[in-house]
């Protein structure tokens, strides 16, 4: 069956020479269990048959003896059996699986078994994977458990079928102001499911007119369906909502959240939307940002809000979502007191503690808006009985919009890696997710979605790469990143050693790339206003956005020290003494924490003015080599990906260019100081 768009890594490629190796392991497989496990079984059937083109004989809820096997049922089932398997029960948690391969009677038996049926679901997929790598399962002996309890994916897509910050074509799930539920539905739900996402939040954080309707009857029949199709793969359906719902559906004159009424209006929806919608996984709210309403228009609090919301979930089992994504955005440049990147701190360090245990708060990494790079945002470390999600951007906003390559996962490493010290060494983003900082489990990972409906879902056929490795990270976010990179380019282009190294190396230099040609050293912005892509240094300087670098003759970048903002002062010690000095500041983020002269010397020894002018060139090369290694690779990639990706790295070189020259353009214009080097700087 040809289908109008590929699956990513889970394509079936023809793998026919490794069926000598696993025609053993196959022949047999036993099902123990009830209907459900028919799904994860065929799941297993189908890659077996099209990319292996081994066929196995299904026996459902009969041993076989005298043959090898595969064992698939849950671990309660299994127990029943093989009394040694009772020392499974330690080694999971609810979602965790085993893949391992014992004796029995003589015979070998491949069991693959788990607590939950999710946790089944992600065995057969890791397997698969596994299989299509051709690794020895001989005698695989495998325990997995997701380290963060919330892996989800955050959609920012409209009822009329557009996306808010989408580069890869239209909605998969909306059309014309309807819900869409197609072949691709279920197949969106079999990607997610295999890279161990469990939560997908439908709609875009700012919920407008249409949209506040999607909790109404009209719609909650059709989200009652994909949310059966999700559920099968062990993914739950969430829904952004407008916090004035109640003004706008239920006729009332306020959204306050102590007010009765409204606690009465959102219980009685919560219910409605349940029987609609039993697998339910809850809200995600933008609330009092961005013109969004929020309890903020009534006196309260943000704890307020989500608590009301948390309550009326509660007996379900639901969560609500809040985000912290809080700011003044009606800023006057010239009011230089106020600084856009302490706002979240501010708002929601005070209600540290305040929030019920269904509530979580879900935090971009850094304390603006998904920059380059930014510093790792200090209410990491700095809540400590708030459950938290770490929010990142799959989708590339300012990234380069899936034109440019900009492989994300290294970036994402660093975050989940920095220590906030807040309880000393070692109290990392990722520890702190995974709930062994402070005494609270209800923390993951969202990542916005850089789906659509185009051929290969994400525009630029290697950012598949971000959305695999957004799962990989937030299942365990201890794996190294190489390791990723080189699984996903097995699973999706093969085992050709050339094919590895080389997209291995463009992945990982992508980043750092991109980095250097834009606004490196913790500048950030200087982007076009409303679409956010091409270079325009004094794009955003004089709006009410709050993201100014305040350039003049001298001197560029915001004193955010305890001399200036005073924003180093939300950290822990050492980061807030070391962000602090100006000596002392990792250079990558100099421009974010410091206002700087251009003939600053950095460690290197030159003034920032030749670093930035350096960088600017070096990041054009770094572009151009990136694209040499896609060349070299011509004949190796199937032609139509060959040839798209070719076209995208193109464009990035003429945009990378353009950068470069605006910039550097920029610099020397404040500036005067010409190119040590005597290149071409347009006057
Ligand atoms: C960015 C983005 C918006 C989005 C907002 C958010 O500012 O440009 O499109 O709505 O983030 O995360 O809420």
């Amino acid at each position: 069956e040809v289908k109008p768009y590929n699956m990513c890594w889970l394509e079936y490629t023809d793998l026919s020479k490794y069926k000598n190796k696993y025609i053993k392991v196959f022949e047999n497989v036993v099902v123990l269990g009830g209907n459900e496990l028919n799904l994860p079984l065929k799941e297993l059937k189908n890659f077996l048959t099209f990319s292996l083109n081994i066929k196995p004989k299904i026996f459902k809820n009969t041993l076989v003896k005298g043959r090898n096997y595969v064992l698939i049922g849950r671990l309660i089932e299994i127990k029943k059996i093989f009394k040694e398997s009772e020392r499974f029960e330690k080694l999971l948690n609810d979602e965790g699986f085993i893949i391992k391969r014992i004796d029995i009677d003589g015979n070998k038996v491949l069991i693959i078994t788990a607590k939950s049926y999710n946790g089944i679901v992600y065995g057969i997929f890791n397997l698969i994977e596994r299989l299509k790598r051709g690794e020895d399962i001989e005698n695989i002996d495998i325990v997995s458990n997701p380290s963060l309890r919330f892996r989800m994916l955050n959609h920012w897509d409209n009822l009329d079928g557009s996306i808010e910050r989408g580069y890869a074509g239209k909605s998969i799930f909306f059309r014309e102001n309807k819900i869409l539920i197609n072949e691709r539905t279920k197949d969106y739900a079999r990607l997610l499911s295999s890279i161990g996402v469990n939560g997908v939040v439908i709609n875009n954080v700012n919920v407008k007119k249409k949209e506040v309707e999607l909790i109404t009857p009209s719609y909650l029949k059709k989200i009652g369906e994909l949310s059966k199709i999700f559920s099968a793969y062990g993914i739950k359906i969430y829904l952004s909502i407008n916090f004035a719902s109640p003004i706008y559906l239920g006729g009332l004159n306020t959204a306050d959240p102590l007010d009765k009424r409204v606690a009465v209006w959102w219980k009685a929806k919560v219910d409605e939307i349940y029987e609609y919608v039993p697998d339910f996984g809850g809200f995600l709210v933008k609330a009092d940002s961005e013109f969004n309403p929020g309890p903020h228009m009534y006196g309260r609090t943000h704890a307020d809000g989500a608590n009301m919301l948390g309550e009326a979930l509660e007996s379900y089992g639901g969560f609500v979502i809040w985000r912290a994504f809080v700011y003044n955005c009606l800023q006057d440049w010239r009011d230089t007191n106020t600084d856009r990147a302490k706002a979240a701190y501010e708002n929601f360090k005070p209600l540290d503690g305040k929030f019920s245990e269904n509530v979580i708060v879900q935090i971009k990494y850094g304390p603006m808006d998904f920059q380059v790079r930014e510093p790792v945002n200090p209410l990491f470390g700095g809540l400590e009985h708030t459950n938290q999600i770490l929010e990142l951007q799959i989708t590339q906003e300012y990234t380069g919009q899936q034109i440019h390559l900009c492989y994300l996962g290294t970036l994402w490493k660093e975050v989940l890696d920095f220590d906030t010290y807040a309880k000393g060494e070692g109290s990392k983003v990722k520890e702190i997710l995974k709930g062994n900082v402070f005494d609270l489990k209800n923390n993951g990972m969202a990542g916005v979605s850089n789906v659509g409906d185009d051929i290969n879902w994400t525009g630029h056929d290697l950012a598949q790469a971000n959305l695999y490795t957004f799962g990989a990270l937030s299942w365990n976010p201890d794996e190294r990143i190489e390791e990723v990179v080189k699984r996903w380019i097995e699973l999706t282009f093969g085992d050709n050693e050339k094919v590895i190294k080389n997209i291995s190396y463009m992945l990982l230099s992508s980043h750092k790339a991109y980095e250097k040609y834009t606004t490196p050293l913790g500048l950030g912005w200087m982007v076009n206003p409303g679409h956010h892509y091409g270079p325009n240094p004094e794009g955003y300087e004089y709006s009410k956005w709050g993201t100014y670098h305040r350039a003049n003759y001298e001197a560029i970048g915001v004193d955010r020290s305890s001399r200036g903002t005073g924003y180093t002062l939300q950290y822990h010690s050492p980061w807030r003494e070391i962000y602090d000095n100006i000596e002392t500041c990792p250079e990558e983020l100099l421009l974010f924490f410091h206002r700087v002269p251009y003939n600053y010397k950095l460690k290197s020894g030159k003034t920032l003015i030749q670093t930035y002018y350096d960088l600017h060139f070096e990041g054009v090369e770094e572009a151009e080599e990136i694209r040499k290694k896609w060349i070299e690779l011509k004949g190796e990639i199937e032609d139509k990906i060959y040839e798209r990706v070719l076209n995208r790295l193109d464009i990035q070189i003429e945009h990378a260019k353009e950068w470069r020259d605006v910039i550097n353009t920029y610099f020397f214009r404040r500036t005067g100081i010409p190119d040590e080097k005597g290149r071409k700087i347009y006057p």
